[in-house]
């Protein structure tokens, strides 16, 4: 493989594990051409991660009206890193709420917009009661950031 999409999936439940797993399965069942995924806890990324990265997808959760802690966290040890560095970045969002989701889409989308990343589909909100389909759509989501970069689109 010569990209990586990396998918910062944060993964505290049952339920957001599937997310992640969903969406990777379905990036290796699928020809991406030169383009892989690789799946890292946001306690685990560096700033070199998404330097490295072709594209970034944020997966969070909203946990007391705001991304989930460890979401945070990677912001506050990287931000400084990143900024100018990654402009341009080619980043795609998904949020799981159980409520709502907004918050964290607005401070995300903010977030992105001050590291000058480039947002290339609608953040995606899987909300409220656990569905099955929550794991078509995010798997849609990432296969579609694969592919766009094995194309050349993104
Ligand atoms: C302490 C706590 C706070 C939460 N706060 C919010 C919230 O502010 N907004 C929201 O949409 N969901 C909230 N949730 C629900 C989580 O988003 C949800 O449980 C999480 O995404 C995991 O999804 P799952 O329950 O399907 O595994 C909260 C959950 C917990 C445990």
């Amino acid at each position: 493989m010569s990209k990586t999409v990396l998918l910062i999936a944060h993964t505290p439940s049952a339920n957001t594990l599937a997310l992640a797993t969903a969406a990777m399965d379905s990036v290796a069942s699928h020809d991406t051409g030169d383009v892989g995924m690789r799946c890292l806890s946001p306690f685990d990324v560096s700033a070199k991660d998404v330097s490295d990265a072709a594209a970034v997808i944020i997966g969070t959760t909203e946990n007391i009206g705001y991304m989930a802690g460890a979401t945070k966290d990677m912001f506050d040890r990287c931000y400084n890193d990143w900024l100018d560095s990654t402009a341009a970045k080619p980043v795609a969002i998904y949020i799981r709420a159980g409520l709502d989701g907004t918050a964290t889409k607005t401070a995300l989308t903010s977030i992105c917009g001050g590291l000058k990343w480039r947002l290339i589909a609608a953040p995606l909100i899987v909300r409220g009661s656990w569905q099955d389909t929550f794991c078509d759509q995010v798997s849609e989501l990432c296969l579609s950031v694969v592919l766009g970069i094995d194309s050349g689109i993104y």
